[in-house]
Protein backbone atom coordinates (compact mmCIF):
# COMPACT_ATOMS: atom_id res chain seq x y z
CA UNK A 1 0.00 0.00 0.00
CA UNK A 2 1.53 2.78 -1.22
CA UNK A 3 0.11 5.89 1.46
CA UNK A 4 -2.29 5.93 3.93
CA UNK A 5 -5.99 6.68 2.83
CA UNK A 6 -8.87 7.40 4.95
CA UNK A 7 -11.31 5.00 5.92
CA UNK A 8 -11.21 1.30 7.52
CA UNK A 9 -9.32 0.28 4.32
CA UNK A 10 -5.95 -0.59 5.92
CA UNK A 11 -7.66 -1.95 8.72
CA UNK A 12 -9.43 -4.44 6.86
CA UNK A 13 -6.55 -5.71 4.95
CA UNK A 14 -4.53 -5.77 8.11
CA UNK A 15 -6.95 -8.29 9.60
CA UNK A 16 -6.18 -10.52 6.49
CA UNK A 17 -2.87 -9.85 5.24
CA UNK A 18 0.59 -8.26 6.04
CA UNK A 19 0.61 -4.61 5.23
CA UNK A 20 3.21 -2.31 3.88
CA UNK A 21 2.20 1.28 4.00
CA UNK A 22 5.46 2.49 2.00
CA UNK A 23 4.17 6.16 3.18
CA UNK A 24 5.15 7.97 0.16
CA UNK A 25 5.50 7.85 -3.64
CA UNK A 26 9.45 5.92 -4.41
CA UNK A 27 11.01 6.17 -7.42
CA UNK A 28 10.54 3.49 -9.88
CA UNK A 29 13.57 1.58 -8.58
CA UNK A 30 13.07 1.58 -5.03
CA UNK A 31 9.73 1.14 -5.27
CA UNK A 32 10.33 -1.97 -7.49
CA UNK A 33 12.52 -3.22 -4.62
CA UNK A 34 10.12 -2.22 -2.05
CA UNK A 35 7.01 -4.26 -3.49
CA UNK A 36 9.09 -7.58 -4.32
CA UNK A 37 7.64 -10.55 -2.95
CA UNK A 38 3.97 -8.98 -2.68
CA UNK A 39 0.62 -10.74 -3.33
CA UNK A 40 -0.98 -7.12 -3.95
CA UNK A 41 -0.94 -4.18 -4.87
CA UNK A 42 -2.18 -1.06 -3.92
CA UNK A 43 -0.55 1.83 -5.98
CA UNK A 44 -1.64 5.60 -5.92
CA UNK A 45 -1.82 7.12 -9.51
CA UNK A 46 1.68 8.68 -8.96
CA UNK A 47 2.95 5.07 -8.98
CA UNK A 48 3.83 3.59 -12.59
CA UNK A 49 3.12 -0.23 -12.18
CA UNK A 50 4.57 -1.24 -15.60
CA UNK A 51 6.75 -4.71 -16.59
CA UNK A 52 9.12 -4.05 -14.81
CA UNK A 53 7.50 -3.14 -12.01
CA UNK A 54 5.26 -6.49 -12.50
CA UNK A 55 8.73 -8.27 -12.42
CA UNK A 56 10.13 -7.27 -9.72
CA UNK A 57 6.53 -7.52 -7.39
CA UNK A 58 7.53 -11.64 -8.85
CA UNK A 59 5.41 -14.35 -9.60
CA UNK A 60 2.96 -14.13 -6.53
CA UNK A 61 1.29 -11.17 -7.64
CA UNK A 62 -2.50 -11.81 -7.86
CA UNK A 63 -3.46 -8.03 -7.88
CA UNK A 64 -2.79 -5.09 -8.30
CA UNK A 65 -5.63 -2.69 -7.25
CA UNK A 66 -5.32 1.60 -8.30
CA UNK A 67 -6.80 3.69 -6.01
CA UNK A 68 -8.36 5.56 -8.95
CA UNK A 69 -10.48 4.70 -11.13
CA UNK A 70 -8.22 6.45 -14.24
CA UNK A 71 -5.65 3.63 -15.21
CA UNK A 72 -3.30 5.68 -16.88
CA UNK A 73 -0.55 4.67 -14.77
CA UNK A 74 -0.93 0.78 -14.70
CA UNK A 75 -0.13 -1.47 -17.78
CA UNK A 76 -3.14 -3.51 -17.99
CA UNK A 77 -2.38 -5.22 -20.98
CA UNK A 78 0.89 -6.80 -18.98
CA UNK A 79 -1.88 -7.46 -15.86
CA UNK A 80 -3.38 -9.77 -18.05
CA UNK A 81 -0.76 -11.23 -19.70
CA UNK A 82 0.38 -12.34 -16.35
CA UNK A 83 -2.41 -13.33 -15.33
CA UNK A 84 -2.71 -10.31 -12.59
CA UNK A 85 -6.49 -8.65 -11.50
CA UNK A 86 -6.43 -5.11 -12.18
CA UNK A 87 -8.83 -3.28 -10.11
CA UNK A 88 -9.52 0.27 -9.71
CA UNK A 89 -12.71 2.79 -8.60
CA UNK A 90 -15.62 4.17 -10.32
CA UNK A 91 -18.82 5.21 -9.46
CA UNK A 92 -17.55 6.27 -5.83
CA UNK A 93 -15.89 9.22 -7.34
CA UNK A 94 -18.59 9.60 -9.77
CA UNK A 95 -20.62 12.73 -7.44
CA UNK A 96 -17.43 14.20 -6.10
CA UNK A 97 -15.63 14.79 -9.50
CA UNK A 98 -19.23 15.90 -10.72
CA UNK A 99 -19.15 18.38 -8.55
CA UNK A 100 -15.78 19.55 -8.77
CA UNK A 101 -16.18 20.10 -12.84
CA UNK A 102 -19.68 22.49 -12.17
CA UNK A 103 -17.45 24.32 -9.49
CA UNK A 104 -14.61 24.91 -12.02
CA UNK A 105 -17.31 25.90 -14.93
CA UNK A 106 -19.14 28.15 -12.48
CA UNK A 107 -15.63 29.50 -11.06
CA UNK A 108 -14.44 30.08 -14.47
CA UNK A 109 -17.95 31.50 -15.57
CA UNK A 110 -18.03 34.02 -12.90
CA UNK A 111 -14.01 34.73 -12.42
CA UNK A 112 -14.11 33.56 -8.73
CA UNK A 113 -10.82 33.27 -8.12
CA UNK A 114 -9.94 36.75 -10.36
CA UNK A 115 -12.55 38.45 -8.22
CA UNK A 116 -10.86 36.52 -4.77
CA UNK A 117 -7.70 38.14 -5.63
CA UNK A 118 -9.21 41.55 -6.10
CA UNK A 119 -10.65 41.30 -2.55
CA UNK A 120 -7.01 40.28 -0.92
CA UNK A 121 -5.16 42.62 -2.48
CA UNK A 122 -7.69 45.83 -1.96
CA UNK A 123 -8.21 46.43 -5.29
CA UNK A 124 -11.71 46.47 -4.93
CA UNK A 125 -13.24 50.23 -4.87
CA UNK A 126 -16.92 49.62 -4.79
CA UNK A 127 -19.67 48.45 -6.93
CA UNK A 128 -19.50 49.48 -10.64
CA UNK A 129 -22.27 48.28 -13.80
CA UNK A 130 -19.05 47.28 -15.96
CA UNK A 131 -16.86 45.19 -12.93
CA UNK A 132 -15.92 41.58 -13.37
CA UNK A 133 -18.68 40.62 -15.63
CA UNK A 134 -18.75 37.24 -16.08
CA UNK A 135 -21.17 34.32 -18.15
CA UNK A 136 -24.59 33.01 -17.52
CA UNK A 137 -24.79 29.11 -17.23
CA UNK A 138 -28.47 29.19 -17.73
CA UNK A 139 -29.51 28.96 -21.49
CA UNK A 140 -25.60 28.19 -22.39
CA UNK A 141 -24.04 25.37 -24.51
CA UNK A 142 -22.03 22.85 -22.75
CA UNK A 143 -20.06 20.40 -24.15
CA UNK A 144 -18.65 16.90 -22.74
CA UNK A 145 -15.32 15.41 -24.09
CA UNK A 146 -16.25 11.76 -22.79
CA UNK A 147 -20.09 10.47 -22.07
CA UNK A 148 -19.23 7.28 -19.25
CA UNK A 149 -19.91 7.74 -15.85
CA UNK A 150 -18.34 11.50 -15.10
CA UNK A 151 -19.46 12.93 -18.55
CA UNK A 152 -23.15 11.97 -17.77
CA UNK A 153 -23.40 12.92 -13.74
CA UNK A 154 -22.08 16.53 -15.28
CA UNK A 155 -24.93 16.78 -17.60
CA UNK A 156 -27.50 15.66 -14.87
CA UNK A 157 -26.36 18.80 -12.99
CA UNK A 158 -25.99 21.00 -15.79
CA UNK A 159 -29.08 20.15 -17.66
CA UNK A 160 -31.35 19.58 -15.06
CA UNK A 161 -29.85 22.01 -12.24
CA UNK A 162 -28.29 24.89 -14.31
CA UNK A 163 -30.51 24.53 -17.46
CA UNK A 164 -27.61 24.18 -19.76
CA UNK A 165 -28.05 23.09 -23.80
CA UNK A 166 -25.63 19.68 -23.59
CA UNK A 167 -23.91 18.36 -26.46
CA UNK A 168 -21.59 15.04 -25.95
CA UNK A 169 -18.90 13.36 -28.03
CA UNK A 170 -17.45 10.01 -26.71
CA UNK A 171 -15.01 8.23 -28.92
CA UNK A 172 -16.44 5.24 -27.56
CA UNK A 173 -20.19 6.46 -28.39
CA UNK A 174 -22.83 8.57 -26.54
CA UNK A 175 -25.46 6.81 -24.99
CA UNK A 176 -28.21 9.28 -23.51
CA UNK A 177 -30.22 7.96 -19.93
CA UNK A 178 -33.25 8.33 -19.42
CA UNK A 179 -34.42 11.64 -18.42
CA UNK A 180 -31.50 13.55 -19.82
CA UNK A 181 -31.65 15.86 -23.39
CA UNK A 182 -28.07 15.53 -24.49
CA UNK A 183 -27.74 15.80 -28.41
CA UNK A 184 -24.43 13.47 -29.54
CA UNK A 185 -22.29 15.16 -31.98
CA UNK A 186 -18.60 15.11 -33.68
CA UNK A 187 -16.01 16.86 -31.67
CA UNK A 188 -15.72 19.74 -34.36
CA UNK A 189 -19.44 20.13 -33.74
CA UNK A 190 -19.09 20.18 -30.25
CA UNK A 191 -15.93 22.64 -29.66
CA UNK A 192 -17.46 25.25 -32.30
CA UNK A 193 -21.34 25.22 -30.88
CA UNK A 194 -20.12 25.29 -26.63
CA UNK A 195 -19.98 27.63 -24.50
CA UNK A 196 -18.28 25.19 -22.29
CA UNK A 197 -16.24 22.77 -23.00
CA UNK A 198 -15.65 19.98 -20.69
CA UNK A 199 -13.56 16.55 -21.15
CA UNK A 200 -14.09 13.56 -19.13
CA UNK A 201 -12.26 10.79 -21.13
CA UNK A 202 -9.74 8.68 -19.59
CA UNK A 203 -6.53 8.98 -20.85
CA UNK A 204 -5.36 6.54 -24.02
CA UNK A 205 -3.16 7.13 -26.93
CA UNK A 206 -6.27 8.48 -28.46
CA UNK A 207 -7.36 10.87 -26.42
CA UNK A 208 -3.65 12.03 -25.53
CA UNK A 209 -3.67 15.75 -27.03
CA UNK A 210 -7.54 15.05 -28.23
CA UNK A 211 -7.69 19.32 -27.16
CA UNK A 212 -5.07 20.21 -29.11
CA UNK A 213 -3.99 24.06 -30.90
CA UNK A 214 -6.34 23.20 -33.83
CA UNK A 215 -9.26 21.92 -31.09
CA UNK A 216 -8.68 25.04 -29.30
CA UNK A 217 -9.01 27.23 -32.56
CA UNK A 218 -12.03 25.55 -32.94
CA UNK A 219 -13.57 27.18 -29.67
CA UNK A 220 -15.53 30.51 -29.20
CA UNK A 221 -13.32 33.42 -27.93
CA UNK A 222 -16.13 33.45 -25.15
CA UNK A 223 -15.96 29.57 -24.71
CA UNK A 224 -14.34 28.23 -21.53
CA UNK A 225 -12.64 24.88 -21.29
CA UNK A 226 -12.46 22.63 -17.83
CA UNK A 227 -10.76 19.50 -17.85
CA UNK A 228 -11.03 17.27 -14.42
CA UNK A 229 -10.31 14.13 -16.61
CA UNK A 230 -6.21 13.37 -17.15
CA UNK A 231 -3.71 16.79 -17.67
CA UNK A 232 -2.33 15.16 -21.13
CA UNK A 233 -5.46 15.01 -23.03
CA UNK A 234 -5.27 18.84 -22.74
CA UNK A 235 -2.11 20.08 -25.06
CA UNK A 236 -1.36 22.24 -22.01
CA UNK A 237 1.32 24.68 -24.03
CA UNK A 238 -1.27 24.96 -26.41
CA UNK A 239 -3.49 25.94 -23.95
CA UNK A 240 -1.57 28.73 -22.42
CA UNK A 241 -0.97 30.38 -25.63
CA UNK A 242 -4.82 30.31 -26.63
CA UNK A 243 -5.25 32.12 -22.64
CA UNK A 244 -2.53 34.69 -23.58
CA UNK A 245 -4.32 35.26 -27.30
CA UNK A 246 -7.37 35.22 -25.53
CA UNK A 247 -8.81 33.22 -28.47
CA UNK A 248 -10.82 31.53 -25.50
CA UNK A 249 -11.78 33.26 -22.56
CA UNK A 250 -10.89 30.74 -20.07
CA UNK A 251 -10.41 27.68 -18.80
CA UNK A 252 -10.74 25.43 -15.29
CA UNK A 253 -7.85 22.97 -14.74
CA UNK A 254 -8.01 20.55 -12.05
CA UNK A 255 -4.93 18.19 -13.72
CA UNK A 256 -1.94 19.08 -15.44
CA UNK A 257 0.13 17.62 -18.47
CA UNK A 258 3.11 17.02 -16.05
CA UNK A 259 1.71 17.13 -12.81
CA UNK A 260 2.41 18.59 -10.31
CA UNK A 261 4.18 20.99 -12.84
CA UNK A 262 2.19 23.38 -14.77
CA UNK A 263 2.87 24.54 -18.80
CA UNK A 264 5.07 27.61 -18.48
CA UNK A 265 2.80 31.26 -18.36
CA UNK A 266 -0.06 29.14 -17.11
CA UNK A 267 0.30 30.30 -13.71
CA UNK A 268 0.16 34.04 -15.14
CA UNK A 269 -2.93 33.26 -16.83
CA UNK A 270 -5.27 35.41 -14.89
CA UNK A 271 -8.66 33.47 -16.76
CA UNK A 272 -7.75 30.00 -15.21
CA UNK A 273 -8.74 28.75 -12.37
CA UNK A 274 -6.16 26.12 -11.48
CA UNK A 275 -6.77 23.55 -8.59
CA UNK A 276 -4.18 20.57 -7.47
CA UNK A 277 -6.40 17.56 -8.87
CA UNK A 278 -8.93 17.88 -6.23
CA UNK A 279 -11.99 16.01 -8.08
CA UNK A 280 -12.41 12.85 -5.39
CA UNK A 281 -10.84 14.90 -2.68
CA UNK A 282 -13.85 14.67 0.03
CA UNK A 283 -13.79 12.45 3.08
CA UNK A 284 -16.69 10.62 2.30
CA UNK A 285 -15.08 9.57 -1.55
CA UNK A 286 -11.86 9.29 -0.43
CA UNK A 287 -12.56 6.83 2.38
CA UNK A 288 -14.96 4.88 -0.64
CA UNK A 289 -12.43 4.52 -2.48
CA UNK A 290 -10.22 2.75 0.00
CA UNK A 291 -13.03 0.89 0.54
CA UNK A 292 -13.48 0.07 -2.48
CA UNK A 293 -9.21 -1.13 -3.59
CA UNK A 294 -9.50 -2.74 0.04
CA UNK A 295 -12.64 -4.93 -1.79
CA UNK A 296 -10.70 -5.35 -4.39
CA UNK A 297 -7.57 -7.14 -3.06
CA UNK A 298 -10.07 -9.24 -0.39
CA UNK A 299 -11.94 -10.81 -3.11
CA UNK A 300 -8.65 -11.97 -4.80
CA UNK A 301 -7.14 -13.08 -1.83
CA UNK A 302 -10.61 -15.22 -1.41
CA UNK A 303 -9.94 -16.70 -4.61
CA UNK A 304 -12.39 -14.32 -6.44
CA UNK A 305 -12.31 -11.70 -9.02
CA UNK A 306 -12.19 -7.67 -7.35
CA UNK A 307 -15.46 -5.72 -7.40
CA UNK A 308 -14.46 -3.26 -9.86
CA UNK A 309 -11.33 -4.62 -12.42
CA UNK A 310 -10.45 -3.62 -15.98
CA UNK A 311 -9.16 -6.80 -17.31
CA UNK A 312 -12.50 -9.01 -17.41
CA UNK A 313 -10.68 -11.59 -19.89
CA UNK A 314 -9.10 -12.67 -16.85
CA UNK A 315 -11.74 -15.28 -15.45
CA UNK A 316 -10.47 -16.51 -11.71
CA UNK A 317 -6.78 -15.83 -9.82
CA UNK A 318 -7.15 -19.86 -9.24
CA UNK A 319 -7.27 -20.61 -13.12
C1 LIG B 1 -8.92 9.05 -10.35
O1 LIG B 1 -9.50 8.31 -9.54
O2 LIG B 1 -8.56 8.65 -11.45
C2 LIG B 1 -8.73 10.48 -9.93
O3 LIG B 1 -7.97 11.20 -10.78
C3 LIG B 1 -8.24 10.58 -8.51
O4 LIG B 1 -9.34 10.33 -7.73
Amino acid sequence: MTLKVPGPAEEWLRERADVLVLGRILDPESYRDAIAGADALLPQLRDRIDEPALEAAGPGLKVVSNYAVGLDNVDVGACTRRGIYVGHTPDVLTDATADLAMTLILSAARRVTEADREMRSGRYSGWEPFYMLGQELTGATLGLVGFGRIGQAVARRAGLGFGMRILAFDPAGVRVPEGLQVTECRLEELLQESDFVSCHVPLTPETRHLIDAHALRLMQPTAILVNTSRGPVVDEPALVEALRQETIAGAGLDVYEHEPEMAPGLADCPTAVLLPHLGSATFKTRAAMGQLAARNILEVLDGRPPVAWANPELVSPTQ
